[in-house]
C-alpha cells in the first residue's frame, strides 16, 4: 500500500511525465527476473528500483548464491530500499556511473527499471554505454518498456540503440497484468566470438498478439 501511495504523489507531482502508474506487478517481475540467467556467485545490477518489486523477486531467486548490487537515483526511494532489502548492495546514485560502484567486476546481468521513454536521448546513450561496459561478454539486458509508450520517438530511438549495440534481441509478449501494460527487451551483450549483426530470435516473432507492437525488424 505504501508504495502505491509513493506512486500516486509521484504521479499528481508530475503528471505529464509519469509514465508508470503503479509498481510493477508480480507478472511484470517474474517476467523480468526470468530474463536473466542465474549462476552460483554471480554479480546481478538493478537500475532503478524505486519499490523494489524486481529487488524482492530476484533477492529469492538469488537465494543467497549471488550478489544483487541496486543502483537508484532518488535519495528517499534508496533509504525506503536499503531498510526493506539489507541483503542487497544499495547506492544511492545515477545508472550512468555504475562502472565506478562495481570495483572492476563485470555483471552477469543487469534488469532495468528505468524509463527510457522519458530518458532525453543524450542520457539514454550515457546510461546504455555504462551498462554495456558493465556487463560481462554475453551479459544479459533486459529492459522494460510501458506498451503504449512504444511509439514515442524516445522509445523508438531506445529501441533503435538496442538492435546496434547488443548481439541479440527478444522482445516478449505484452504483459497485460501490469499497470501499464509493459513489454521487456531482452539483449545479449556480443561475446568476443561474434562478428555479425545482431538477431531477433525467430521464436518470438510470430508470438504477436492483434494490434499490439511486440515484434520489430532488427538492423
Ligand atoms: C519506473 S520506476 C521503477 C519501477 C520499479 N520496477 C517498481 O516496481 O517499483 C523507475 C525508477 O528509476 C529511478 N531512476 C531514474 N533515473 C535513474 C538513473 N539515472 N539512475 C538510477 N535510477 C534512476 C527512479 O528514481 C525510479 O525509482
Amino acid at each position: 500500500m505504501n508504495s502505491c501511495l509513493q506512486f500516486l504523489g509521484e504521479f499528481a507531482r508530475r503528471p505529464f511525465t509519469t509514465i508508470a502508474l503503479w509498481p510493477s506487478s508480480k507478472a511484470l517481475s517474474k517476467v523480468v527476473a526470468n530474463c536473466c540467467d542465474l549462476s552460483p556467485g554471480g554479480l546481478i545490477v538493478e537500475l532503478g528500483a524505486r519499490t523494489g518489486a524486481f529487488t524482492r523477486l530476484m533477492l529469492d531467486r538469488l537465494n543467497g548464491q549471488g550478489r544483487l548490487l541496486v543502483v537508484e537515483i532518488n535519495r528517499t526511494h534508496a533509504t525506503l530500499l536499503r531498510c526493506r532489502f539489507p541483503q542487497s548492495q544499495m547506492i544511492q546514485g545515477s545508472a550512468e556511473n555504475i562502472r565506478s560502484h562495481l570495483g572492476g567486476r563485470r555483471a552477469a546481468c543487469s534488469m532495468s527499471g528505468l524509463l527510457w521513454g522519458n530518458m532525453l536521448p543524450q542520457t539514454q546513450d550515457r546510461v546504455l554505454e555504462a551498462i554495456l561496459e558493465s556487463l560481462a561478454p554475453g551479459g544479459q539486458f533486459p529492459a522494460f518498456a510501458c506498451a503504449h509508450a512504444a511509439w514515442f520517438p524516445t522509445s523508438r530511438r531506445f529501441r533503435g540503440l538496442l538492435t546496434r549495440h547488443f548481439q541479440r534481441l527478444e522482445i516478449t509478449p505484452v504483459v497485460w497484468c501490469n499497470l501499464p501494460p509493459a513489454i521487456v527487451f531482452r539483449c545479449w551483450k556480443r561475446d568476443s566470438a561474434f562478428a555479425g549483426r545482431p538477431v531477433l530470435n525467430p521464436e518470438f516473432a510470430g508470438s504477436s498478439q492483434p494490434g499490439m507492437p511486440e515484434v520489430w525488424p532488427v538492423g
